[in-house]
């Protein structure tokens, strides 16, 4: 198995600014998709000038949001996972999801990725949190946990495997019932309905389980799977936003991605029959997005695994 051809983008500076002489955007850009109505930007979500161009007069019907989550992850610090002051974190969390708020429609889903830095008094959890409070119109729904299979500090402390994903609601949004792929093995698990005893077997059609808020049977992204994207150092699985785009939107709707990195969202509207409004501050990473786009159009592929996405890198 081919290893991936280049290493994560935010450790390679000099990788990086040669990657910028390939991408069709500069800042303050938009690309706007021919087919099927999508926008990636290379803007700043902590903008709101740049999320009224991103959003160009459109509201969106469902949020999923992904940006830093202020926490080195076990050795490996960089540019992009790095951990700043919570003030100074906070001052960024709030200019951007307030403009992120006010870009959704009256009824819509808002849905953060998040984490708990459990070597810095768990921050920016509880911040965030207490933060979200403070936006009007929205009321918190669930508290999810999506578990990685892959996991740091195993020796001296319980191994750190958790994802937080946060989903608020503003107004009445759709909720659509999903299913894992997991079959259901309960049986007999008996109920009154209509003052008549019934098993969960007559009660729930479906074959397979509900996922609740605990989600640990989604696999993690690495070199070996077709969605994996070489230079990527924060993809998300692309079943965890499908996932979630059925649960909380409307075919034909536009789902809002403020943080774009490998463009999991925008692929998975895309497959979904979404819309997807999508930004990234980093150039690299809204061409990034746009070529993965272009791809799956192409190849039916959800990513490169361990080809290139810049072949005009060769040589
Ligand atoms: C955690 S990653 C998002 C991962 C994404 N959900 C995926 O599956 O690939 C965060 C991304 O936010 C971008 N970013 C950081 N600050 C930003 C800002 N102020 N505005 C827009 N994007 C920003 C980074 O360049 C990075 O690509």
């Amino acid at each position: 198995m081919r290893r991936e051809p280049f290493p994560r983008l935010d450790t390679q500076a000099d990788l990086h600014a040669r990657l910028l002489g390939f991408c069709r955007l500069r800042a303050g850009e938009v690309w706007q998709d021919p087919v099927r109505g999508h926008r990636v930007g290379v803007l700043d979500a902590a903008r709101e000038e740049d999320v009224g161009v991103l959003m160009d007069g459109q509201a969106a019907q469902l949020g999923i949001h992904d940006p830093p989550y202020n926490i080195g992850v076990g050795r490996r610090r960089s540019p992009a996972l790095f951990r700043m002051d919570i003030q100074a974190y906070m001052r960024f969390s709030r200019a951007w999801v307030f403009p992120a708020v006010s870009a959704l429609d009256t009824h819509a889903a808002f849905y953060l990725w998040l984490g708990a830095d459990q070597e810095a008094g768990f921050q920016p959890l509880p911040e965030f949190m207490l933060l979200m409070r403070e936006v009007p119109g929205l009321v918190s729904r669930s508290f999810i946990t999506m578990r990685n299979q892959r996991g740091y500090g195993t020796q001296k402390n319980w191994m750190a495997l958790r994802q937080e994903l946060l989903y608020y609601a503003k107004g009445t949004p759709p909720f659509h019932v999903v299913y894992t792929d997991i079959p259901k093995t309960l049986k007999g698990y008996y109920k009154e309905v209509g003052g008549r005893k019934t098993s969960n077997e007559e009660r729930g059609k479906a074959g397979t389980l509900r996922p609740g808020n605990v989600w640990g049977d989604i696999q993690q992204v690495f070199y070996r799977r077709e969605e994996n994207v070489p230079g990527a150092y924060a993809q998300k699985p692309l079943a965890a936003i499908e996932r979630i785009i059925r649960a909380s939107s409307s075919p034909g709707r536009i789902v809002s991605d403020f943080f774009a990195h490998s463009g999991t969202s925008l692929v998975a509207a895309e497959r979904l029959g979404r819309k997807c409004y999508t930004m990234d501050i980093d150039p690299v990473f809204a061409e990034i997005a746009i070529r993965r786009l272009e791809r799956l159009r192409a190849t039916g592929k959800t990513g490169w695994q361990t080809e290139n996405p810049f072949p005009e890198l060769a040589g």
